[in-house]
């Protein structure tokens, strides 16, 4: 068979570079992590209070869903809180909290876990695409727990 510049050769080759095109934007777009593990894991540790949704109770527990809060803090401090509690006053978007959250992670969890359940909650409660690294969950476990707000 020839090589030779035809119009079907042409479509071909454009058409594989279209191909090509759609299968970066789709690996570009999907986040690198096991959605349903995080979620599984989230449910187990965090829902009882931040409810499934994410939305919290009213004046109780706060929401983590939109959370003006954790759009602002950043992720080491969130994972200090979530690995060693957190206590005293927090304003949730708009709204004033005076709670305590004890260590209510399970520390035997792997540092990835503990990862998971957060960018579990970043990308899909707040639309931050970002996975979360156990490197910085290492980072966290190091820092301690967060000085308590008065
Ligand atoms: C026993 C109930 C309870 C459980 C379980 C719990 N929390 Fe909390 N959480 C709270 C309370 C209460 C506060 C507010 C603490 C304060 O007043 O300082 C809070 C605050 C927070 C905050 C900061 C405020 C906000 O809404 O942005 C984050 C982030 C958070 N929790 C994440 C988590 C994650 C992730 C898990 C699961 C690993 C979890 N929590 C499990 C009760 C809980």
């Amino acid at each position: 068979m020839q090589n030779r510049i035809t119009k079907s050769n042409i479509y071909k080759f454009f058409g594989s570079l279209f191909l090509l095109f759609l299968f970066c934007c789709y690996t570009a777009s999907s986040q690198n992590y096991d959605k349903n593990r995080a979620e599984t894991l989230y449910r187990y540790q965090c829902s009882k209070c931040h409810r499934n949704t994410g939305k919290g109770i009213k004046y109780v527990y706060p929401p983590l869903k939109n959370s003006d809060y954790i759009r602002k803090e950043t992720t080491v401090e969130l994972l200090r809180g979530m690995i060693y509690g957190r206590s005293g006053v927090i304003v949730v978007n708009g709204e004033s909290y005076n709670g305590v959250m004890t260590t209510e992670i399970d520390l035997a969890l792997s540092d990835n876990d503990i990862a998971l359940i957060l960018t579990y909650v970043l990308n899909e409660m707040n639309g931050i695409s970002k996975v979360v690294e156990a490197r910085e969950v290492q980072t966290a476990k190091k820092a301690g727990k967060l000085p308590v707000k008065k």
